[in-house]
Formats: C-alpha cells, sequence, structure tokens
C-alpha cells in the first residue's frame, strides 16, 4: 500500500454556492495535487466546512464544476466514531471494501498497530479518552485503499498538549499511509506545522486572499523558524497582528 502510486487529486473551478439570498462561495478556484498537505484557514463562518462538504460530494456548487479523483474519508471535530460500536468494529467500518475476512482482519491488526491503541480493541468509544477517540478515527479514515482525507477540525475539541502530539501523529501515520489532505484549522500553529500549503480564505463571500506554500520537512517543530515564519505571515494575512488590533 505504501508504494501505491497517488494519482489523484481535487479540483474547484469557478465554483459558486448560496445558502438562500446569502452567496458563500464565489468563482472559487482550487487544486489539490497528488499527496498534498492543503490546510484551509479563515474566519468563522466564511465556508470552509462548506468546502469540504463540497470536495466530498455531500452537497452540489450552485455553480461550477468539481472533479474528485480516489475514494474519500471524512474525519470530523469530535464524535464521528459509533458510540453502539466498539473500536474495533468502528475501525471496521472502513474496511467494508475488502471483501476476504483473512486479509480484513491483517489490515485491522496493522491499524491497531500503527495507532497503538491494541488494549482497547474491545472498548466502546465514551470509555476513550478524546485524544484515543481520534486516533480511532484517524485509523477508521486511513483504513483500506481511500485516498483523499478530509479533516474539518480534528484535533480542536481536545486539550492543548493532546493536540500537539496528534500533529505529530498525523504526519508519522500519513508518513506510512500517504494521502492526499485538506485539513480544516482554527489554529494557526498547527496549519504552520501540517501544510505543504495554507490557504488563507477572506471573509463571506469568500475568496482565497492568500496561499502559502511551506516546504520545511515534516514532521516540524512548533518553534521551527519555517514554521515561526509561516504563523507569521498567516497572522499578518488574517489581520490579527498587534499593529492591526485597536
Ligand atoms: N445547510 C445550511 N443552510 C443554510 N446556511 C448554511 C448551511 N450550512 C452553512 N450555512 C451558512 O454558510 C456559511 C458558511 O458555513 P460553514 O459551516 O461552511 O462555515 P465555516 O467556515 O466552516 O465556519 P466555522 O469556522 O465556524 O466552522 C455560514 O454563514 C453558515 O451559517
Ligand atoms: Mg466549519
Amino acid at each position: 500500500m505504501k508504494d501505491k502510486k497517488y494519482a489523484h487529486r481535487l479540483l474547484l473551478q469557478n465554483v459558486s454556492l448560496s445558502y438562500g439570498a446569502m452567496p458563500v462561495l464565489q468563482h472559487l478556484n482550487l487544486t489539490v495535487h497528488s499527496g498534498e498537505f492543503v490546510v484551509i484557514v479563515g474566519p468563522s463562518g466564511c465556508g470552509k466546512t462548506t468546502i469540504l462538504n463540497l470536495l466530498s460530494g455531500h452537497i452540489k456548487p450552485g455553480l461550477g464544476v468539481i472533479s474528485r479523483e480516489g475514494v474519500v474519508r471524512t474525519v470530523y471535530q469530535q464524535d464521528g466514531l459509533f458510540p453502539w460500536l466498539t473500536v474495533s468494529e468502528n475501525i471496521s467500518m472502513g474496511l467494508r471494501s475488502l471483501k476476504d475476512a483473512v486479509q480484513r482482519e491483517k489490515e485491522l491488526q496493522s491499524l491497531f498497530d500503527l495507532i497503538h491503541l491494541e488494549d482497547f480493541k474491545n472498548h466502546y468509544p465514551h470509555e476513550l479518552s478524546g485524544g484515543m477517540r481520534q486516533r480511532a478515527e484517524l485509523a477508521r479514515a486511513l483504513a483500506g485503499d481511500s485516498d483523499i482525507l478530509l479533516m474539518d477540525e480534528p484535533f480542536s475539541a481536545l486539550d492543548y498538549q493532546t493536540r500537539l502530539r496528534m500533529r505529530y501523529e498525523l504526519v508519522r501515520l500519513l508518513e506510512k499511509r500517504p494521502r492526499t489532505v485538506v485539513f480544516v484549522t482554527h489554529d494557526i500553529e498547527e496549519a504552520a506545522q501540517l501544510a505543504d500549503r495554507v490557504l488563507v480564505l477572506s471573509k463571506r463571500p469568500t475568496t482565497i486572499l492568500q496561499e502559502l506554500q511551506i516546504s520545511a520537512p515534516k514532521p516540524r517543530d512548533l518553534t521551527d523558524n519555517e514554521v515561526i515564519n509561516a504563523m507569521k505571515e498567516i497572522l499578518e494575512r488574517l489581520g490579527i497582528l498587534k499593529e492591526n488590533i485597536v
């Protein structure tokens, strides 16, 4: 699986979308390349979740074209696991496309090895900490042959230290199982540590204010110069440096 060629990508071409009389997206263009990790930041209500819903095919645009090559999995902010299923059963949901029971069991085991939750296989989600639940969610999303991960503030409900750890965890998992990722966050540190490219969005109707490439190798520490410089640029673009605050 590690050597699989990832030829897929995501494309939004001239996409517009309104809810009733309220325009949310206007003439938005976005290309996500194979294996790229794109982070979207922007003010609350500007349309970030809407963009993920368009990319997953969950909603249709008013105007424009969307193209998607590959199997999409989504990771939400919290509580994406089915509470009535054990961790093992939840992760197995991501393996339904594997018909061979032996292969399914092997894949399940390798996912448990990856996320280090072996001892909690038969526990229910409410018996796990928030960080453990998000690890199980990640495993489910990475299970089988998915190609694209759409992540909507996946770590924002976690405490600060767990959030920091989860960033390293995600980088490690993607190293083992490469995916094309579109990741929404309000957390500028997270954006600077994880992204190959950051898209800074404006208020509604949303446009892309800036695209920022970050080429430093991963994992990146919060104190790396590239991370600090990227954070400064994002904060500048969002207008939240001290000179802009009255
Ligand atoms: N199903 C819907 N019906 C009507 N309006 C909607 C619907 N979904 C979203 N909206 C509106 O569209 C706008 C964009 O919503 P969206 O959830 O995409 O924002 P967001 O950038 O993800 O916000 P946040 O950062 O708070 O999660 C908001 O003003 C929201 O109220
Ligand atoms: Mg949202």
